[in-house]
């Protein structure tokens, strides 16, 4: 019989006895298999056991909680990278997603800065319970909103947001402290000069690096401050930027930041496709947003089914997801913003609210998946998990 081709690759007679006998032993993968199967586990592994090393006070409404790995490796990801933390607070378990605040070069930690959202369950918790020392267990870094150089240009306008500065402090880290060819233009929109986070250091490589430029937009600035006001919006943006061809734009921040200045950026004339975004959560006033039946209130509470349980009560102002984990009924979930899938239920009966935009798969829509994390029940539902 004639040789195949691929029998006179280097290592072919190797592979070909190892899995000989990995299969006269039962087994159903070589060595070399499992060998890039722990190489991938170590990369991109799903849970990680941190420590808290130390807390830095930002603002009065922001710390940074520095994390060092309990085993000592932490596995590499990419600036605007983040981790969710999965933790138990008053019988709920639960899990938020923190954009890595440190940059990628740094590998003896992972920084993440939180900001406190009143009444939020775990900003608070983060904040005021946790000190150093504490263990927290989180997922490996993941997400989307990331440079790649082969689709962004070399210079990237970054629009955020309050907390959603946090990823472009890691982009503005590495590129000055690895000397990267990129240019950033960084537009910060923050209520007061107070509540900016990383103002200082910002400014300071703004004035030391030509390739960092920082426009901070104060939306209620003091009297003697004489920066942009406001909102970041097409004209704040054209005032600085000479033109939109040679840039990619990136937006990050509350679903409110989102939802202002994508227009404006594509008033600019930028395609939608040249806009990166990253969503901080839900939005909180679900009811503002087109398409949502007028006849609900927030508060209005419906019934969920799920299996042959009893019901629960969720409110129509509350993510299906945040529901369920009050309830003990745990789902996986990793972004909370309706990007990684994780969290798909299938609808049986009743109707879920989805903001526009939300990326569902078109078989998913088809077959009557959602993502919980951005559905909000606007009738009793039975739901398949
Ligand atoms: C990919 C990703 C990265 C993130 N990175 C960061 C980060 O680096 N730093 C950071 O501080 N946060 C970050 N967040 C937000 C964070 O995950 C939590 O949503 C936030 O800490 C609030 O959680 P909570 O449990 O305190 O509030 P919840 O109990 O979940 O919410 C309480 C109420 O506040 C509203 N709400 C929730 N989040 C916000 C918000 N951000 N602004 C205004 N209202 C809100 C809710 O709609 C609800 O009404 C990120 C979110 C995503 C999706
Ligand atoms: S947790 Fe990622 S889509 Fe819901």
């Amino acid at each position: 019989m004639r040789k195949g081709i691929w029998q006179e690759f280097d290592g072919y007679q190797d592979i070909a006895e190892e899995i000989k006998v990995s299969r006269k032993l039962g087994g159903t993968a070589s060595a070399a298999v499992i060998a890039a199967e722990e190489y991938i586990r170590q990369l991109h592994p799903e849970r990680l056991e941190l420590y808290v090393s130390d807390i830095i006070e930002e603002t009065p409404s922001t710390k940074t909680l520095r994390l060092v790995s309990k085993d000592n490796y932490l596995p590499p990801f990419l600036a605007g990278q983040y981790i969710a933390l999965f933790l138990e607070i008053g019988g709920i378990r639960t899990s938020r997603p923190y954009s890595i605040s440190s940059q990628p070069n740094q590998v003896g930690y992972y920084d993440i800065t939180i900001r406190r959202v009143e009444n939020g369950l775990v900003s608070n918790y983060l904040l005021d319970e946790v000190k150093r020392g504490d263990a927290l267990i989180s997922s490996g870094p993941a997400g989307n909103f990331y440079f790649n150089p082969l689709i962004h240009k070399k210079t990237t306008v970054c629009i955020a947001g309050g907390s959603g500065i946090t990823p472009f402090m890691s982009m503005i880290r590495q590129i000055v402290e690895c000397g990267l060819d990129r240019t950033v233009y960084l537009f910060y929109g923050s209520k007061t000069a107070d509540d900016t986070i990383f103002g200082d250091e910002i400014t300071r490589l703004a004035e030391r690096f030509e390739n960092i430029h920082y426009i901070p937009v104060i939306e209620e600035p003091a009297e003697e401050y004489d920066g942009a006001c406001g909102f970041i919006t097409r004209q704040v943006l054209r005032e600085v930027l000479e033109n939109i061809e040679d840039k990619s734009f990136f937006i990050c921040g509350p679903q409110g930041l989102y939802d202002f200045c994508l227009p404006q950026v594509q008033d600019l004339g930028v395609p939608r496709r040249k806009i990166k975004q990253e969503m901080y959560g839900a939005p909180p006033n679900i009811q503002e947003y087109p398409g949502w039946p007028a006849d609900i209130h927030p508060e209005d509470a419906f019934s969920v089914s799920v299996r042959n349980g009893k019901p629960i009560k969720a409110r129509a102002g509350e993510t299906l997801l945040s529901a369920l984990e009050k309830n003990e009924i745990r789902l996986p979930s990793l972004c909370r913003s309706g990007e990684c899938s994780m969290c798909r239920v299938k609808i049986l009966s009743g109707k879920v609210y989805q903001p526009a935009g939300v990326p569902v798969r078109k078989s998913d829509r088809q077959f009557g998946y959602v993502h919980s994390c951005m559905a909000f029940p606007i009738s009793d539902l039975e739901v398949l998990i």
